[in-house]
């Protein structure tokens, strides 16, 4: 499975330099656990880092101006950290499956002299084989739209026992569009086109229950989208499809969810899949348009985790919100374990302030955000916190600690 190891943020709002895990020139980190999840005080930069992620993938998706621009974000001269002149820049570690060498990718966006943001420079790069140190060797490698790709399949240019890589130059015609983008739809980039293809599936939720109530129109889809507002379609998609594997999946799911005993679709004259949900106490069952917020929500991550082909990367804000407390503990374990069950599984990544949530978690999956004194946040692991280590070893839960407040810096 793929495996974002490490990830780093410069000059983006209250991130102003935040590494987490590991990379090229970081090797002394651990990598990112498979569930990762941050937690952090109000103002800490938790949106933010979630945000970080949000806009990377918007920027493949649309394009750095769009991405600058949506509603949340207000704008280039709003997201970069105050204070700072430097432009905004991401660095992703990652691997596509264990075994494999590490890729990075760099990004990096600046305004120009009219206020438009661009695309600075963008690179991706792979070690040799047997290289332990030392950058990384470019695929792709470009400053203000001009620069080189190496096309072909061999990790770098002439290795092994593969066709030499052709080096290729390139000259985009909009600074706006990432490099991935445009080369990433080509045939004779593979490796751009599998990192594109990667940052594509990457899934932010936005879920909100009022969506999940809407009667979508009728029609199959094979995923979830980010607001949830296509659930019946995911329903009659996994109906149509897994038929035998799908009524097991509600009784799962059923069973996981507090007061629901069973669920089940009934399809409408226009072929259109409604849920029924059964609490026990009435015959009738009850439709997604009168179930709870909470319910409905909890309904959507398990449902998400039942996708046959999972998005590789999922980032969860929040995912408390809604949920009765008792609750939080089994959804922390459930999507740790969607997270490292199955050869496909998704990396999840998760934003917290719940305690109940972080008491089923274990110190390498945490990370918590602190503001400075200075107004930039950092960030921690919270294995790396020795008293923290050792009371946990000592069968603390985690989300007790926070809770004594043990994982504040003091
Ligand atoms: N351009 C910027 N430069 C520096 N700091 C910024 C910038 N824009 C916003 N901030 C600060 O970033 C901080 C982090 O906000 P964020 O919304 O990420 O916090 P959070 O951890 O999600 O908080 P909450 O738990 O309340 O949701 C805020 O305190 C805000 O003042
Ligand atoms: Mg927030």
């Amino acid at each position: 499975m793929a495996l974002i190891e490490g990830f780093r943020v410069q000059n983006y709002r209250a991130l102003r330099d935040v590494t987490l895990g590991k990379l090229s020139t970081q090797q002394g980190g651990e990598p990112l656990t498979p569930f990762t999840v941050v937690i952090g005080k109000n103002g800490s930069g938790k949106s933010t880092l979630f945000d970080a992620f949000g806009f990377v993938a918007d920027c493949l998706s649309t394009d750095v101006e769009t991405a600058c621009d949506a509603k949340q974000r207000g704008g280039f001269e709003r997201m970069r950290s105050l204070g700072v002149t430097d432009p905004i820049h991401f660095e992703i570690y990652y691997r596509e499956a264990k075994g494999e060498r590490p890729i990075t990718y760099e990004l990096v966006i600046d305004i120009d002299n009219s206020g438009r943001p661009y695309v600075q420079s963008e690179f991706l790069g792979q070690r040799r084989k047997g290289q332990r140190f030392g950058r990384p060797y470019p695929f792709l490698r470009l400053t203000r739209g001009i620069g080189t790709a190496w096309a072909g399949d061999a990790a770098i240019e002439g290795e092994g026992d593969e066709e030499p890589n052709t080096k290729m130059a390139v000259e985009l015609t909009d600074l706006r569009q990432l490099g991935i983008a445009t080369l990433g739809t080509l045939k004779e980039h593979p490796r751009i086109k599998r990192f594109r293809d990667f940052l594509k599936g990457w899934f932010l939720s936005y879920f909100h229950p009022d969506a999940a109530r809407s009667m979508p129109s009728a029609g199959a889809q094979r995923h979830l989208n980010s607001h949830g507002d296509n659930i019946g379609n995911v329903v009659q998609y996994m109906e149509r499809e897994h038929k035998e594997r799908f009524q097991s999946i509600l009784d799962r799911i059923a069973s996981k969810i507090p007061g629901i005993r069973s669920i089940k679709t009934d399809v409408t004259l226009d072929k259109r899949v409604l849920l029924q949900f059964n609490d026990g106490a009435f015959d009738d069952p009850f439709y997604a348009g009168q179930m709870s917020d909470g319910t409905l929500k909890i309904f959507a991550y398990l449902l998400l985790m039942e996708d046959p082909d999972p998005p590789p990367f999922i980032c969860i804000e929040e995912p408390e919100n809604g949920l009765y407390h008792r609750l939080l503990d089994s959804l922390a374990h459930e999507l740790r374990r969607h997270a490292t069950g199955r050869k496909n599984a998704p990396q999840i990544f998760v934003t917290t302030h719940q305690p109940y949530f972080v008491d089923a978690l274990s110190a390498d999956e945490v990370w918590i955000l602190e503001k400075g004194s200075d107004g930039y946040s950092t960030v921690r692991r919270v294995s790396d916190m020795e008293i923290v280590k050792n009371l946990v070893a000592e069968g603390l839960p985690l989300g007790g600690l926070w809770y004594s407040d043990y994982l504040d810096a003091r």
